[in-house]
């Protein structure tokens, strides 16, 4: 059977930026670059990208388009006879669990709060008293629970619906709709009282903060990001390669990708860093932050409340379009391995799915005891951090060593793949540095990250 493909090329590249465009841009993206000093992060951020996040991109792409598998069996069709490529496919399996471990939980949050805007509980509210809505959320573990099954039982569905008809039609609407929302909530919060400090602390770099963290951790940070807002690694993005046929050139593709991805990532930032200096929140607060920011920008703002419900609304579709990708691939797992329908996949998965995501939820209440990552870390922070500092690095590096070395599926066949069509070549004079410069960069910051991590701080 033919394998279904998108009906547009604006589809391919909306649902690979939807995938890639999620949580990570709007919420992850504001926090960890609060958290490690602003501007100058950033520029690390955008570094990596280009250096370690695009090549790679171009390898997974190659790799699904190639096989027209998702990563199930993507190596088994590819790899050399006798080779062991395909064991990568449970390291793949297991970083798309573990992201959606703790991804849906955040996604519930989003759409708590497209309720909480919507019904007006947060007008009147100072800036302490938003933060403590926060708090309040993150003490009932039922709420959030029935935020985080809704999650999955919707995505779920859109899965169902199939490929074209579900995930393409309404990413395309959700992407675009969120794209004219944050540009115009940038413009609100970039003109707020005492919003320039924080424009200043987000667009002027002062490398003196990396001392406070350390430069390996602060590295291993920026690489984590980068390699999380672009879903590399375990096999999200190749499924795609595998719906689309061979016109383009996947350099351009991938290039597309990621500058959509870093506009949405910037913009967030925008919207995010002008408000927490104009509403005394610290830039550092972690995961909380965006909740705890921004409903204060909406209590300034005219219509503030029907803005905010629009906000968390496109937050929402940016946060379940990484979902129903993610899902689409665990789905795709199931099938590949087992052979059972899609219907008995999705139906099992939306079970195994809600088991797996209550450690997330419980540990911010009833397991708040439990400090893996030391004072004040949660489960959410070590499931992120296995994800983002682990499995991704780790398997988007497998990624790139199976296409560019004779020991996998080779230079020749990889740049033959991500040549077809039109458009940008993936260049030739490359070859030397993503072979051996970029997979000893990647290492380089994973083993000092670590130890500047866990040993130095
Ligand atoms: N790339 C996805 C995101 O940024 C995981 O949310």
């Amino acid at each position: 059977m033919k394998r279904e493909q998108f009906s547009s090329r604006l589809g391919f590249i909306l649902i690979s930026a939807g995938c890639a465009i999620g949580l990570g841009n709007v919420w992850r993206f504001p926090y960890i670059t609060g958290k490690y000093g602003g501007a100058a992060f950033v520029l690390l951020y955008i570094f990596f990208l280009l250096i370690l996040g695009l090549p790679i991109m171009v390898a997974e792409l190659a790799v699904g388009r190639a096989s027209q598998k998702s990563a199930a069996h993507s190596f088994d069709v590819l790899e050399p006879k006798g080779s062991k490529w395909h064991w990568y496919k449970w390291g793949a399996m297991a970083g798309n669990y573990l992201l959606m471990m703790f991804y849906t939980t955040i996604a519930g949050w989003m759409l708590y709060y497209v309720f909480k805007m919507a019904s007006g509980q947060f007008a009147g509210l100072n800036a302490e008293q938003v933060a403590g809505e926060f708090g309040t959320m993150t003490q009932r573990p039922g709420l959030m629970a029935a935020f985080m099954v809704i999650i999955v039982v919707l995505c779920f569905g859109v899965c169902v619906i199939g490929l074209q008809k579900g995930v393409e039609r309404i990413t395309k609407v959700m992407m675009i709709s969120l794209l004219v929302m944050m540009i115009v909530l940038a413009v609100r919060s970039v003109t707020l009282p005492g919003g320039g400090e924080g424009l200043k602390f987000y667009l002027v770099p002062d490398f003196s903060k990396f001392k406070e963290y350390g430069i390996f951790e602060v590295l291993y940070a920026a690489m984590g990001q980068a390699f999380f807002t672009l879903s590399l690694g375990i096999g999200a993005i190749a499924i795609f390669g595998s719906y689309i046929g061979k016109d383009r050139r996947l350099t351009g593709e991938a290039v597309n990708i990621t500058v959509l991805d870093t506009v949405v990532a910037l913009i967030a930032g925008l919207i995010i860093f002008p408000a927490c200096f104009a509403y005394d929140v610290n830039p550092g607060e972690g995961p909380s932050l965006i909740f705890i920011t921004l409903p204060n920008v909406f209590n300034e703002m005219a219509f503030g409340r029907l803005w905010g419900t629009l906000f968390f609304i496109f937050m929402f579709f940016a946060a379940i379009s990484t979902v129903i990708a993610v899902f689409e691939n665990i789905i795709s797992f199931a099938t590949d391995l087992t052979g059972c329908s899609r219907k008995k996949a999705v139906l099992i998965n939306i079970v195994v799915i809600i088991v797996l995501s209550l450690p997330c939820v419980l540990g911010f209440n009833l397991w708040s005891g439990f400090a893996p990552l030391g004072e004040g870390s949660n489960v959410l922070d070590l499931e992120d951090f296995l994800v983002s500092n682990n499995l991704l690095p780790l398997g988007s590096l497998v990624y790139l060593l199976f296409c560019v070395t004779r020991y996998g599926w080779g230079w020749k066949n990889f740049t033959e793949e991500a040549n077809a069509g039109r458009g940008f070549k993936f260049p030739g004079w490359a070859r030397l540095y993503v072979t051996i410069l970029l997979p000893l960069i990647v290492l380089f910051i994973f083993v000092w990250g670590y130890i500047s991590k866990f040993f130095l701080g």
